[in-house]
């Protein structure tokens, strides 16, 4: 199976998943909205083609989105990874990709949607927060979860070290939502909920 990755900062988790190597997948590119944006070194030092749609040069989201489109289906990818990817897709764009576009989300969704989780949840005063990945639908944040992670939040905790514990368990999950996708393991019900096969 084919994959892109978009990523807009660091890439961590775009490079655990290609770190997990996982049989089966083969990382067509990797995609950035931001031509600073740290993992396109990592995936350039690894031999994956890179690119770069910077959404400031276009005059708005449906403009971006087209361009990103455009530079997605180059690689005619089976699944598309949205990895710390930090711009919000239009509807258009979402469909287009609907049932192959994956996103994580450092939060237990559907707690804390949007940004700024881990400050969120400290200040909630939540006992456990975690990541989610899920399959993206028009609604932020809101689509079938696929699969989470749980940390505890500890006494003492601030917005780093509660991150840094998410982050953990971010590189844990993810790679392997891609390697159940790769499987073709991943089905969504009516209810739209996700239902993962056994390994044949
Ligand atoms: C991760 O915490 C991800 O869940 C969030 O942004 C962060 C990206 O980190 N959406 P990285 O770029 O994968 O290192």
């Amino acid at each position: 199976k084919s994959i892109v990755i978009l990523v807009s900062g660091r890439g961590s988790n775009m490079q655990a998943i290609v770190e997990a190597a996982i049989p089966g997948a083969h990382i067509a590119a990797v995609v950035s909205n931001r031509p600073d944006a740290g993992g396109l070194v990592f995936a350039a030092e690894h031999g994956i083609a890179t690119a770069v749609v910077d959404h400031k040069a276009y005059p708005d989201r449906t403009a971006f989105d087209g361009a990103l489109a455009e530079c997605i289906d180059r690689h005619a990818p089976d699944l598309i990874v949205l990895a710390g990817f930090m711009r919000v897709l239009t509807d258009d764009f979402v469909s287009r990709y609907e049932g192959r576009l994956i996103n994580i989300h450092p939060s237990l969704l559907p707690s804390f949607p949007g940004l700024h989780t881990h400050r969120r949840a400290l200040e909630a005063g939540v006992r456990v927060h975690g990541a989610t990945v899920h399959f993206v639908t028009p609604t932020l944040d809101c689509g079938p979860i696929i699969v989470q992670a749980v940390v505890p939040v500890l006494p003492g905790d601030d917005e780093a070290s509660l991150s840094a514990r998410v982050l953990v368990q971010e590189h844990r999950i993810y790679p392997q939502a891609v390697r159940w996708f790769v499987e073709g393991r991943l089905s969504v019900d009516e209810a739209g909920h996700v239902f993962l096969r056994d390994a044949g």
